[in-house]
């Protein structure tokens, strides 16, 4: 039988003292992004049941009526309410956007610049939504007088906005608060039907 054993390299290479360095600041990097990895986790845990809530406090319906062109004409009074529940950190809020809609067409765009919610309070947007006179085709003619003889109309609002909150030095946290609901009113009084949905806390 013939061994087949093969001689140690007996010459030891020398890790060059770059590599060294290399590895070591690999090593460095690692445990560091390890280590704010766990801080902002457990920032987040913490801070989280508090996210910054975008929700519709109260609306009115001002008008709604068309005329004998078939042209539909409302206006609309919105009070958008920004919480931020947090009793650390104060929010900022940027990239606020809304689309108010009736039977998918869109009337009308609600706006923020951006702005800050300091901590534990909120902040009250008041919009008062003019649309532009509506041409009505027969679709929606019928829906218009559906919604007038039931004395309900649901209008659509759909949008978000960005909040932003610091965790320490270390970063911030982002989180996007998204509306995706119905706006219900009676005509005749022009009272708002509350829902829970018109909260971006609502899942
Ligand atoms: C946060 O606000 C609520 C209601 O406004 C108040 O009762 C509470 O004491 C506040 N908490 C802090 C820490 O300020
Ligand atoms: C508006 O009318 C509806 C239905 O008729 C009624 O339920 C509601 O209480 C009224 N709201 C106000 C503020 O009068």
């Amino acid at each position: 039988m013939k061994s087949t054993y093969s001689e140690p390299h007996m010459r030891r290479r020398k890790t060059h003292p770059l590599i060294w360095f290399a590895a070591i600041i690999c090593t460095i990097i690692a445990i560091a992004v390890i280590v704010v990895g766990i801080v902002v986790f457990i920032g987040y845990l913490v801070l989280h049941p508090r996210v910054p809530v975008m929700s519709v406090m109260d609306a009115h319906l001002d008008l709604f009526q068309y005329d004998l062109a078939g042209l539909l004409e409302t206006q609309i009074t919105i009070i958008l309410n920004m919480k931020n529940g947090n009793q650390r950190a104060h929010a900022s809020f940027s990239d606020t956007s809304l689309i108010l809609s009736f039977d998918g067409v869109e009337i009308a765009k609600l706006v923020a610049l951006p702005f800050d919610v300091s901590k534990n309070s909120s902040l009250n947007f008041h919009y008062v939504v003019q649309s532009n006179p509506i041409p009505l085709d027969p679709n929606l003619q019928e829906l218009v007088d559906v919604s007038l003889k039931k004395d309900d109309v649901k209008f659509g609002l759909k949008g978000s906005s960005r909040a932003r909150w610091r965790v320490g030095p270390l970063g911030s946290v982002k989180f996007w608060c998204h509306l995706d609901c119905q706006l219900r009113f009676h005509i005749l009084n022009g009272s708002y039907v509350p829902s829970s949905r018109c909260s971006s806390k609502a899942k």
